[in-house]
């Protein structure tokens, strides 16, 4: 059944909120926790079904992972050579990240293993991860020539190599960098741009050899990793939603509290500072190796701006909701060099251009961009939207309906849960009025 979303205009957003844990620190939490030698245990860990799946695979790899109270769990490691095969196909639903971390840690395991996902992740690049891996030797095979999932993986001893990536992305990097722990010698990959980073923070933390020269980072195979204790800060994604709402319903007072500031996640918040937005850092602190602050957003009258190409890998996640504040600010934002876009859950530039037009915003859409002539002023709104089963989508024009002048229906909205469990409560708790509708 589809569930949809009805949001509309009203109170000003307030008060003090904590976001959802890190849904990338998370997988990575579950991954390395199940990697390393005795017991890791993670609190805050993020409990949306995205997370979910990496938990499922590896209990279906024989690794014990108990869930002590929400969002705490005990991870009791069995080391780099301590995974059981699988006796089924992995199921990695919606989650790209469950699914491209996994291709490079179960390369060069010595066991077959199928992964698959659902109707979005099966549509999704994955040469990307496959083909180098293929260059360590790895047997892989899959659709279109392992192009896509299903992807069959029989796994082998491998070679290290030195990759240069042609896309700065946190899932290549990583993939590679987990087949190159089973690996002896040094493997290392270079990105056309800094990608997030949690994965040499992380690695660092469990106490395997990893090195930055630039944007090369390597590791040393076979490393002695020990179970660590996480606290996964607040994921600065999904502070995305409240945040730009925050800044577009006027009276809003909103802090969003211990929420995840690394330098390679903070792109929109740079962006909606140029725009004008009252947003304040207070009380920033350290988190398990990860910075973190709390962030008071005031309603702010935004200006358009041309995105410095720059900051796009930076705020790759944030752009669907970015578009909303770019509709609602004065003047023209433009957007270029972020084709990425294209290929997340839904092509999400031609999903947010068709969702706003619909709304009656003025975009055009750029082969690896978006022209946005903002309003100014709220959106006409009183439409219907489609969310694409994209979960950033939906919440993204969740946000436009909170700024329009009639109500907004946004179709098929159950994928919130891959990354925000509770969305609707928690802006319904600062003043949102967002509701479930009746989905057919
Ligand atoms: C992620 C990396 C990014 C991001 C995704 C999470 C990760 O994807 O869009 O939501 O946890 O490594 P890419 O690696 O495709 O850029």
């Amino acid at each position: 059944m589809s569930k949809d979303l009805i949001a509309k205009a009203g109170s000003p957003l307030k008060g003090r909120i904590a976001t959802p844990g890190d849904k990338s620190i998370s997988h990575r939490s579950i991954i390395f926790g199940a990697l390393a030698e005795g017991e890791t245990m993670v609190t805050k860990l993020l409990e949306g079904e995205d997370v979910q799946r990496t938990v499922a695979a590896f209990r279906a790899m024989g690794v014990e992972i108990e869930r002590l109270e929400e969002g705490a769990y005990r991870i009791e490691g069995v080391g780099l050579d301590g995974l059981a095969e699988p006796d089924d196909v992995l199921d990695m639903g919606n989650s790209g990240t469950a699914m491209r971390l996994l291709t490079g840690l179960l390369a060069s395991q010595p066991f077959f293993s199928v992964l698959s996902g659902d109707d979005s992740l099966r549509g999704r690049p994955m040469g990307r991860v496959v083909n180098p891996l293929r260059r360590m030797g790895a047997k892989i095979s899959g659709r279109d020539g392992g192009r896509l999932a299903p992807l069959v993986i029989e796994g082998q001893e491998l070679i290290p190599i030195e990759y240069t990536s042609p896309v700065a992305s946190a899932q290549v990097k990583t993939a590679i960098l987990l087949a190159g722990l089973n690996t002896a010698g040094e493997t290392s990959v270079t990105e056309p741009a800094l990608s997030r980073d949690h994965t040499e923070r992380m690695l660092l933390a469990f106490g395997a050899d990893v090195r930055r020269n630039g944007l090369t980072v390597t590791v040393d195979g076979w490393p002695e990793m020990v179970g660590q204790k996480i606290v996964v800060p607040g994921d600065i994604s999904s502070a995305a939603f409240p945040m730009v709402a925050a800044l577009l319903v006027p009276g809003s007072d909103l802090t969003l509290e211990g929420v995840g500031i690394n330098p390679t996640r903070t792109g929109l918040l740079e962006l909606l500072l140029q725009m004008g937005g009252d947003i304040e850092q207070l009380n920033v602190r350290e988190e398990g190796g990860e910075p973190v602050a709390d962030l008071r957003v005031r309603h702010s009258q935004l200006h358009g701006i041309t995105v410095p190409i720059e900051v796009v890998p930076r705020a790759i996640d944030e752009f669907p909701v970015f578009f909303v504040a770019a509709a609602l600010a004065v003047g023209e934002t433009i957007l270029a060099g972020a084709e990425e876009l294209r290929v997340k859950e839904s092509d999400r530039i031609s999903a947010m251009v068709e969702g706003l037009s619909r709304l009656g915003v003025e975009l055009e859409e750029l082969a690896d961009g978006v022209r946005i002539i903002g309003l100014g002023v709220e959106l006409p709104g009183g439409a219907e939207v489609e969310s694409h089963s994209d979960h950033r989508i939906a919440m993204s024009l969740a946000v436009a309906g909170l700024v329009s002048q009639k109500p907004v229906k946004i179709l098929g909205c159950e994928n919130i849960n891959t990354s925000f469990p509770g969305f609707v409560e928690l802006m319904a708790g600062i003043g949102a009025d967002i509701v479930w509708g009746d989905g057919a």
